[in-house]
């Protein structure tokens, strides 16, 4: 079997995804807009749900791009195959950028710019669940013979853009800056009117209630889950199998406590105090910790 994943700078990425010309590129030559909107995650963190709201706040609540155009094209991944030389030319105002890069590989040209980051975090247990069933689906990930194990390498961060704790950290050493800007999935999750409101101010951008009722309900679980611009039915079923687990899977929180056994949870526990000593930022999942 080829290898399924390459590594960069000590950070794995997956072949079928991503190569390391264009990553070098992105890192090193790509020249950021000071009025581009980059949506940055660790994946399974609500990446496609963020592209879709910040597309209707582009689109002051006009659905029809969202319906009619593959979020991959409207929100672009800086860092997979062929994507940075099409954003590089791109004559979109503002563009609107994803990337799951971990801060210490995120574009050099944005240390200093007024570009805007919005980083969106979940619960690192409904990530590792989340991740679970897509590396099932997808062929960019390593099918897992377990979820125990699978949690295992989650945790060491022998996976795909390294550890959900190294990237959570490294882009919260941006706190206090103007330009970034933190959303956690749980929140727009209970408050979705109140977040899409947060993350226009956040933009300086003013919708009307319309409006802002529009990117809300075409934002929804259930309409995302049924555009086919936003649910990856598009993508050929040999890179991702929606009939082993659909992207758009439950869309909610807390489906980890339906996953952990109680050791696993406890193991958990003890790693993720150990490796978030020191976060100033409070998440709502740190609750019970
Ligand atoms: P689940 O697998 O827990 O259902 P990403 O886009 O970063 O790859 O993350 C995918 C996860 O976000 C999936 O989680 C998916 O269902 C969820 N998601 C996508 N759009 C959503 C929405 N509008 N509302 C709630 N969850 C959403």
């Amino acid at each position: 079997m080829s290898r399924q994943f390459f590594d960069y700078k000590g950070t794995l990425f997956p072949c079928m995804a991503c190569n390391a010309e264009d990553i070098a590129f992105a890192e090193n030559e790509f020249q950021v807009r000071d009025d581009d909107i980059y949506n940055i995650t660790y994946p399974k963190a609500g990446t496609t749900w963020m592209m879709d709201i910040l597309s209707l706040i582009k689109k002051n609540g006009d659905p029809t791009w969202n319906k009619t155009v593959p979020n991959w094209d409207r929100v672009p991944w800086i860092e997979t195959n062929g994507s940075v030389q099409k954003v590089r030319v791109s004559e979109e105002q503002p563009r609107l950028i994803t990337s799951h890069l971990p801060r210490h590989l995120f574009v050099k040209s944005f240390d200093g710019s007024k570009a805007k980051v919005i980083y969106t975090v979940r619960n690192p247990k409904d990530v590792a669940v989340s991740l679970y069933y897509f590396a099932k689906m997808t062929s960019f990930y390593k099918d897992p013979e377990s979820f125990d194990e699978f949690v295992k390498d989650f945790l060491t961060g022998d996976i795909p853009y390294g550890s959900w704790f190294d990237h959570v950290k490294g882009w919260l050493e941006m706190l206090g800056k103007e330009n970034f800007m933190v959303q956690t999935y749980e929140d727009l999750y209970k408050d979705p009117r109140g977040s899409v409101l947060k993350i226009c101010k956040f933009l300086g951008k003013e919708l009307d209630d319309k409006a802002v009722d529009s990117v809300v309900e075409n934002t929804s679980f259930q309409f995302m889950k049924e555009n086919q611009m936003s649910n990856f039915s598009l993508v050929p079923s040999n890179y991702m199998d929606q009939e082993k687990s659909p992207f758009m899977r439950k869309g909610t929180t807390g489906d980890w406590k339906n996953h952990f056994t109680e050791p696993l949870n406890e193991y958990f526990d003890k790693i993720y105090k150990e490796k978030m000593q020191g976060v100033c930022m409070k998440f709502p999942w740190e609750e019970n910790l």
